[in-house]
């Protein structure tokens, strides 16, 4: 296959505009202060931007309450900056996707307005309604603790409606075909003003069955064809990254066995078993993980993140092993959310020790699939647990030393910049960190940079190479006649490992060390490799000519 898909062998970046950069001074950033950083953004080597929802909201759940889906919210500018912005982007060879949140709409919508006022309005059916209180209406909430049913009455509608997520969130009645038109349409038109796709939100729900009546949803994969088909004809190569934290079995189902539906989803199943392998240096379930969600169809692609805006959700851990990563990341209840996850920045989850922070990124831009950075995190800024449920991990960026961090030039920005501690702005921030060559921030750029010279990790095929040892783990790529080898060690403690890279190649004897002059050669068929507590390795198999011995198609010699 041409290898010229772009979300193969890129790095996502992910920000909410809100929290970026004030320009126009109100204490909430906007489009024109995210222009003015594009350069940094670029300068850090991603390829792609996700940008939160910044549509029109009343902002109760952070914009994922949309009230109007073909606009900005004045708060954040105008569409002429949007159109501004993703010109910017491209100039600087950055794809734009945006959050494509269609499993509900805020109760503040028109639609729902309309729906609720009139019984005879075509938006009636837009939503999902019963005469009686359901009876399953206590069950299904998202956010367990803070959301109390997923049903609730409307007055004026003199009915109740359906809710997934917040009762300010009614549930769009998906599977009406009007609906769905109304999807393509808002896909058509933000590609027109420049994006590349969209970050779907909660598309199990957006395709599952709703109503009153249904007691076991049934899950319609085909709309994700035809999702994917409008927008491939709008533009050959937009893609659709779904947030669906799923069980391996059905990953399949949202790729499409041909790949004929999404092109990408978040790997959740990784990202819960990678904090329990750092939680407690044991590599097993992680590589459990792995392989339960290897099988993808080759132009499909995992999104691998470590955190995002949300909690990390470990809902699918056993019980055992969620306690032992609350244990060592989030012992205190208050850092704790939805009786599942942690709401936590990472660097602070891990003590902000370096050596672990970077073990975690060495992780995530090394297992399989397209790493999704989040804003801040090429820092390593911290939380504010003051701050009600996920808004503790969603405070604003912090460029510099100055009043606010230099986020805004107001005394009250959207959220307060963190201040105190070694967390705060003093400590952590962008000026500081690119004027220091062992920075962070630094570290991030150059190993961002390696990444995209490595794109076997991408394109190829994985193997676990045996380390005899399960706080170590060892993952081969091999694609079109090169291989690399990469090395971690999850463990506090230095240990030395010994393994053969498996390939009858006698290049396997030679491995070139990526990021420093240590390199391994091969004693009777096996490396040795000393591993510095927390330590990891990036090998090349080979000498440094593998560019020359590349080849066209995939011909690796095992
Ligand atoms: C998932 C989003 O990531 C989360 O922030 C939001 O609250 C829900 N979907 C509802 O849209």
């Amino acid at each position: 296959m041409i290898n010229d898909l772009w979300y193969k062998n890129g790095v996502i970046y992910c920000l909410s505009v809100a929290t970026f950069m004030d320009a126009n001074g109100d204490g909430i950033g906007d489009f024109q202060g995210l222009i003015r950083r594009l350069d940094y953004l670029a300068g850090l080597g991603i390829n792609t931007l996700w940008l939160l929802p910044f549509q029109p909201s009343p902002h109760r759940d952070d914009g994922y309450d949309i009230s109007d889906h073909y606009g900005v919210d004045p708060r954040y500018g105008t569409l002429g900056d949007f159109v501004e912005f993703a010109q910017g982007a491209k100039q600087r060879g950055m794809r734009v996707i945006i959050d494509l949140v269609v499993n509900h709409t805020s109760d503040q919508h028109g639609w729902f307005t309309e729906a609720r006022r009139d019984p005879d309005s075509k938006y009636r059916n837009w939503y999902v309604w019963s005469d009686s209180r359901p009876k399953n209406a206590n069950r299904g909430m998202v956010f367990p603790g803070v959301q109390k049913s997923t049903w609730s009455r409307d007055k004026a509608a003199r009915a109740w409606y359906f809710h997934r997520f917040y009762k300010f969130q009614p549930d769009l009645n998906t599977a009406n075909p009007e609906v769905q038109a109304e999807i393509l349409k808002i896909m058509g038109f933000w590609m027109q003003l420049g994006v590349s796709g969209f970050r779907m939100d909660a598309v199990p729900f957006v395709i599952s069955s709703k109503g009153a009546d249904v007691k076991k949803p049934k899950l319609d994969y085909d709309m994700l064809r035809n999702f994917r088909e409008f927008l491939q004809w709008r533009d050959g190569d937009a893609i659709i990254l779904a947030e669906a934290n799923v069980l391996p079995h059905t990953d399949m189902h949202y790729f499409g066995d041909a790949g004929e539906r999404l092109q990408m989803m978040f790997n959740f199943q990784v990202n819960q078993n990678l904090f329990y392998a750092l939680a407690s240096a044991n590599a097993r379930p992680l590589v459990k993980a792995l392989d339960a969600t290897k099988p993808r169809p080759a132009t499909a692609q995992w999104g691998v993140f470590l955190r995002n805006h949300d909690e990390l959700d470990l809902g699918r851990l056993t019980g055992k092993e969620r306690e032992k990563v609350f244990d060592a990341f989030g012992p205190d209840k208050s850092m704790q959310l939805y009786d599942r996850g942690i709401r936590r920045r990472l660097a602070p989850m891990l003590g902000g020790d370096r050596r672990r922070i970077e073990l975690a990124y060495s992780l995530m831009y090394t297992l399989p699939g397209t790493p999704v950075l989040r804003y801040g995190d090429e820092l390593g800024m911290g939380d504010d647990l003051a701050l009600p449920e996920r808004n503790c991990a969603r405070t604003p960026m912090q460029w510099s030393t100055e009043p606010n961090a230099g986020f805004t030039k107001s005394r009250k920005p959207v959220l307060p910049v963190i201040g105190d501690g070694p967390f705060g702005y003093r400590e952590v921030n962008a000026a500081m960190q690119r004027r220091d060559p062992n920075s962070l921030l630094n570290w991030t750029e150059r190993m961002i940079r390696m990444r995209k010279e490595v794109p076997e990790i991408s394109w190829g095929d994985f193997s676990v190479i045996d380390a005899r040892n399960d706080s170590v783990l060892i993952i081969r790529y091999d694609w079109r006649n090169n291989s690399v080898v990469i090395v971690h060690n999850l463990k506090d403690a230095a240990q030395e490992v010994k393994f053969a890279v498996g390939l009858k190649d006698p290049r396997g004897d030679l491995l070139v060390n990526l990021l420093s002059e240590n390199h391994s050669r091969a004693r009777n068929g096996r490396h040795h490799v000393s591993l510095e507590p927390y330590g990891y390795r990036w090998f090349r198999v080979g000498g440094l000519d593998y560019l020359l011995r590349r080849s066209e198609i995939d011909q690796t010699g095992r």
